[in-house]
């Protein structure tokens, strides 16, 4: 019988194994800090949730929900690492992997667009960390470009999912189905109104789908510097997204054109990738990635924001 291993090694840890730096994020539910691992000056990033708010808000589902998400990713390239969690009174912690070179978003806003070769590294990256998400049967629901940070050596990692769902493959059934019911029973969850998928506004229905919808919004928005579907207020941009009212500027190349094309269809199943399991052939076999190698994608390009 193998002995139980070391005190020391299996010891809860707590705040005081960390020295809390300056405040890297914030939401409405959480608020992470850069912290160091006093034991091996290692760096995390910490997600501070208060017990209070999230029971008064009705939160605690979406927090034990990233919890099992994130223990289901694991140690998965191109998404953050869930390394412990511990909590006191009044908070809960998690210590999540620090990417040091910060959000998408704010990558992308350092440029009106990206060099072409720099928006085939980061599409590959995305649709290899969509691959896993489907695999492992999880949908993000809330893709976009401040949930991808960006590692010390610029590869993604995809973070954020407290508003994920787990889908749990059901025997008999093309699709799957939820874990409470079925995944086509109505859901209230809205996303980021400029990522967020028609079928979620009309019938709230999960599916890697809308993941892929969401990639179609972020392909977009690295050719052009904006998102497709832009509007002075939310329901303006929620008409826009059931129009399928968006256009492109007369310069994007054509091959992008079509990809993105492919991937902002209304109709769920007829996005590119949506009849497909684990790989996402029909994305990997589009003309707009004829020169990547998917089994290795090699370093993030040099030359990045043009
Ligand atoms: N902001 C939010 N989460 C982060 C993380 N894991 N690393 C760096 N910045 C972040």
């Amino acid at each position: 019988m193998t002995p139980p291993p070391a005190e020391e090694t299996v010891k809860k840890r707590s705040q005081d194994d960390y020295v809390f730096g300056k405040v890297i994020g914030e939401g409405s539910f959480s608020t992470v800090y850069l912290a160091k691992d006093i034991h091996t000056n290692k760096e995390f990033a910490i997600k501070v949730l208060e017990k209070r708010h999230i029971i008064k808000e009705n939160k605690m589902e979406y927090v034990m929900r990233e919890k099992k998400v994130l223990q289901i990713l694991g140690n998965s390239t191109y998404f953050v690492r869930l390394y412990c969690t511990f909590q006191d009174g009044e908070r809960l912690y998690f210590v999540l992997t620090y990417a040091k070179n910060g959000d998408f978003l704010t990558f992308l806003n350092k440029t009106s667009s990206l060099m072409l070769d720099c928006v085939r590294h980061y599409a590959a990256e995305i649709v290899l960390a969509l691959e896993t998400l489907n695999t492992k049967g999880i949908v993000h629901r809330d893709l976009k470009p401040e949930n991808i940070l960006l590692d010390e050596n610029w590869h993604i990692l995809i973070t954020d999912f407290g508003s994920a769902k787990i889908l749990i493959p059901v025997e008999g059934e093309k699709n799957e189905s939820d874990e409470e019911g079925s995944q086509k029973r109505r859901n209230s969850f809205v996303g980021t109104a400029q990522y967020v998928s028609p079928e979620i506004l009309t019938d709230g229905k999960v599916s890697f789908a809308s993941d892929l919808w969401a990639f179609g919004c972020i392909l977009y928005q690295m050719v052009v510097g904006l998102p497709p579907f832009r509007a002075g207020s939310e329901y303006l941009i929620f008409q826009k997204i059931l129009k399928l009212e968006y256009e492109f500027p007369t310069d994007i190349d054509t091959t992008i054109q079509d990809l993105i094309k492919n991937l902002l269809i209304l109709t769920p199943e007829k996005r590119l990738g949506a009849n497909e399991s684990k790989i996402y052939t029909s994305i990997r076999q589009h003309p707009f990635f004829r020169d990547t190698n998917w089994n290795n994608l090699g370093p993030a390009p040099k030359i990045l924001p043009s």
